[in-house]
């Protein structure tokens, strides 16, 4: 069964927490996804394969760490995700970026499937799917399940924040898959919105109701 880790530093926990608030606008929205997403960066990366390679300082040749192993992928859904994207690229500039388009048909909350490009060599990549929401997870599962019928192999999920019946959804569709959250909420309301959660996360990121 893959891990599910709560990734709550401070500074993460401070960043959630202005966001959830409802007066935050667009643009502190953003901006704060952003930087929340690079610590996440930070955190969800750490078990990067290192080796040593030899260098030299302007005073002698040494030994050093770089990282090594198999290249990264970053898959955002959309639209949410794409908030999350620069964040992470700041940590890791030379990860490709795929997209999917997926979005919850209101009235089934089923995903539906508009848009998806990936780099051509996702087998070989690490990739990290991002999203805000984990909410009933059908969204999260669909585009998981999207890459994999594509050929992706070793597949981490990323999110601002979830609750246990989306995590269920994920352990019992991809096992495999490890899940890194901001937070994690109690549950969903009466319409399937993460309780307290921060809202509609697309909203709240591009202004639109
Ligand atoms: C939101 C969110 C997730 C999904 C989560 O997207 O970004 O993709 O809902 O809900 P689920 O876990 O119940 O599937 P939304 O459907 O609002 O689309 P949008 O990003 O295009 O607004
Ligand atoms: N999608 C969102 O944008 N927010 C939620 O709380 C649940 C699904």
């Amino acid at each position: 069964m893959g891990n599910v880790y709560v990734l709550d530093h401070p500074l993460i926990q401070h960043k959630m927490s202005i966001i959830r608030n409802k007066d935050t606008g667009p643009k502190e929205f953003r901006e704060l996804v952003d930087e929340i997403s690079t610590l996440m960066a930070f955190e969800i990366t750490r078990d990067l394969p290192l080796e040593e390679v030899e260098i030299e300082t302007p005073i002698c040749k040494t030994k050093a760490k770089m990282l090594s192993g198999k290249k990264l992928g970053v898959i955002p859904i959309m639209r949410a995700g794409l908030g999350m994207i620069n964040g992470i690229l700041n940590m890791i500039p030379v990860a490709k970026v795929g997209h999917i388009g997926l979005y919850r048909d209101p009235e089934t909350l089923k995903p539906v499937e508009y848009y998806v490009k990936l780099p051509t060599d996702i087998e070989e990549r690490e990739l990290i799917v991002i999203d805000p929401m984990l909410a009933t997870g059908g969204s999260a599962s669909a585009a998981i399940q999207a890459i994999k019928n594509r050929g992706a192999k070793h597949i981490k999920l990323l999110c601002l924040i979830a609750v246990p019946e989306g995590i269920e959804v994920i352990q019992k569709d991809h096992p495999e898959v490890d899940i890194y959250l901001g937070a994690m909420d109690p549950g969903l309301n009466e319409k399937s919105y993460i309780k307290p959660g921060f809202g509609d996360a697309g909203d709240r990121l591009f202004g639109t109701k």
